[in-house]
């Protein structure tokens, strides 16, 4: 692969008396690797590597992250320059395709978007199956894997790529909406041609019959950035999962539908719905922030700082960098006080300065402000995560179009220790 080098160090490693050689690689970004392939081929032996926290899956050109130092790009553009400078069609098209496009790609891109905005109104129906009180994630999950019914090609071979990779993109946003409004018992809200990819999701979302929800320009502005700030993240629990579906050859929609699932767990996507509900906890019940932190630290109450902490940033992550910069400006333009955000920079200020959090290297993640911003643009506390997925499309969609054009790809397949029972017989009911 191209900027994946072998180094002249190989690694040397002494077990039961013997010393094997196993070949370091190193990457553009001069990260290292043991390449263990051969390991248990050659020693008899696997390694074990709870959570992954040291395991590379796979080799990627997508998205770089040092968590040290706190840079995130996107095939090598800082994220602050994208959140300054692009849109999340533009940001979309340079994470799938690997390039910014130019002024003619980027019209048939988001030509195609808008093509494919409408879903089958056959799709419609199944929104009848949902109770009112479904999570839209669920929803989310299955009317994307529903889609996938409809389309010609579902694993987007070819020249059929670009077609379903904007079907995909463009229609996961009506699908959201329409799961809104359905969340709310209200009409359906048809997507409009003429605005661009943010401002019609909002208008899907807050537009009723007769009276088009006009979005703010600084509505939509910040919509565009949150979606931006989303759009990949390397080889996280989601995007892995992706990866994970996509390396049996399962199409494109049923990899990115497992993707959703793995997105809304809280200690992932979710993460951005639980901050809120631990804001607001802490409001309604006046505590001290202080008192909460106390709370955290006490490993008998269980509970962790929402928003904190993160596998990779052992700094502060850049996205809540730009998300707490964006949070204050949009609340001062839409003139909303909300408590929540002086909570969440309270809360902030005590943990970074407390040895339990530094100690451990724990500071504000991508969800720690997110969702304050998503309450101000009018987005429900249970779409927060849907709203993280429809961000992280494009990523998903790029991994899997990684490991489905690697040649050499391989099905993911990890092995596993067994602690369980040694051989036994089995015992007839009456001898149990
Ligand atoms: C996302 O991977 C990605 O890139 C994800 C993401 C993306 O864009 O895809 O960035 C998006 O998922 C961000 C993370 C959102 N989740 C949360 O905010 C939930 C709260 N955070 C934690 O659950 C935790 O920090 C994780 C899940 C994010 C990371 O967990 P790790 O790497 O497995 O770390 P750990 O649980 O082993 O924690 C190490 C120590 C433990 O204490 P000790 O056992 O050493 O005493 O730190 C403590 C943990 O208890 N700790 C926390 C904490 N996070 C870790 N303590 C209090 N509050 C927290 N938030």
């Amino acid at each position: 692969m191209a900027n994946l080098q072998l180094s002249k160090n190989a690694c040397q490693l002494l077990l039961d008396g013997e010393t094997y050689e196993m070949p370091v690689y190193v990457g553009s970004e001069n990260e290292k690797a043991v390449d263990i392939t051969q390991l248990r081929a050659k020693t008899g032996y696997i390694t074990l590597d709870s959570g992954y926290a040291n395991t590379g899956s796979c080799v990627s050109s997508i998205t770089y992250i040092d968590g040290e130092k706190g840079i995130l790009r996107y095939r090598g553009i800082p994220i602050e320059q994208l959140a300054q400078k692009s849109t999340f069609v533009e940001t979309a098209y340079l994470i799938i395709y690997g390039e910014l496009p130019n002024r003619e790609q980027l019209k048939r891109f988001s030509n195609l978007l808008t093509q494919h905005e409408m879903i089958h109104e056959t799709l419609k129906h199944h929104f009848e199956g949902f109770p009112p009180t479904a999570h839209p994630m669920a929803i989310l999950s299955a009317m994307i894997n529903a889609m996938g019914c409809f389309q010609p090609d579902p694993m987007g071979t070819g020249d059929q790529f670009d077609d379903t990779v904007a079907r995909l993109l463009s229609k996961v946003r009506t699908i959201a909406a329409f799961s809104y409004k359905k969340s709310i018992g209200q009409p359906f809200i048809y997507p409009n041609p003429d605005f661009s990819y943010c401002a019609n999701l909002l208008h899907m979302m807050f537009s009723v019959p007769y009276r088009e929800f006009g979005p703010d320009p600084d509505v939509v502005a910040a919509m565009n950035l949150i979606l931006i700030l989303h759009a990949d993240h390397e080889q996280n629990c989601s995007t892995s999962t992706v990866r994970m579906v996509g390396s049996s050859q399962a199409n494109l929609f049923a990899s990115v539908a497992s993707g959703v699932c793995a997105l809304w767990g809280p200690r992932h996507g979710g993460a951005n719905q639980a901050v809120i509900s631990m804001l607001e906890e802490i409001i309604k019940s006046k505590m001290d922030v202080q008192e909460y932190i106390r709370r955290v630290k006490d490993s008998k109450n269980e509970i962790k700082l929402m928003g904190f902490g993160h596998r990779v940033y052992k700094s502060y992550d850049p996205r809540a960098t730009i998300l707490r910069q964006t949070c204050e400006k949009l609340l001062a333009k839409l003139g909303i006080k909300d408590p929540a955000l002086d909570v969440a920079k309270g809360l902030e200020t005590a943990a970074l300065s407390d040895e339990y959090f530094i100690s451990r290297h724990l500071y504000p993640n991508v969800d720690f402000y997110s969702g304050i911003i998503m309450r101000a643009i009018g987005i429900p506390l249970n779409m927060f995560t849907v709203m993280f997925a429809i961000g992280r499309m494009p990523g998903w969609i790029a991994n899997w179009r990684e490991v489905n054009d690697d040649p050499k790809g391989r099905i993911y397949r990890p092995r596993q220790i067994y602690t369980g029972p040694t051989i036994r017989d089995y015992v007839s009911v009456e001898q149990r």
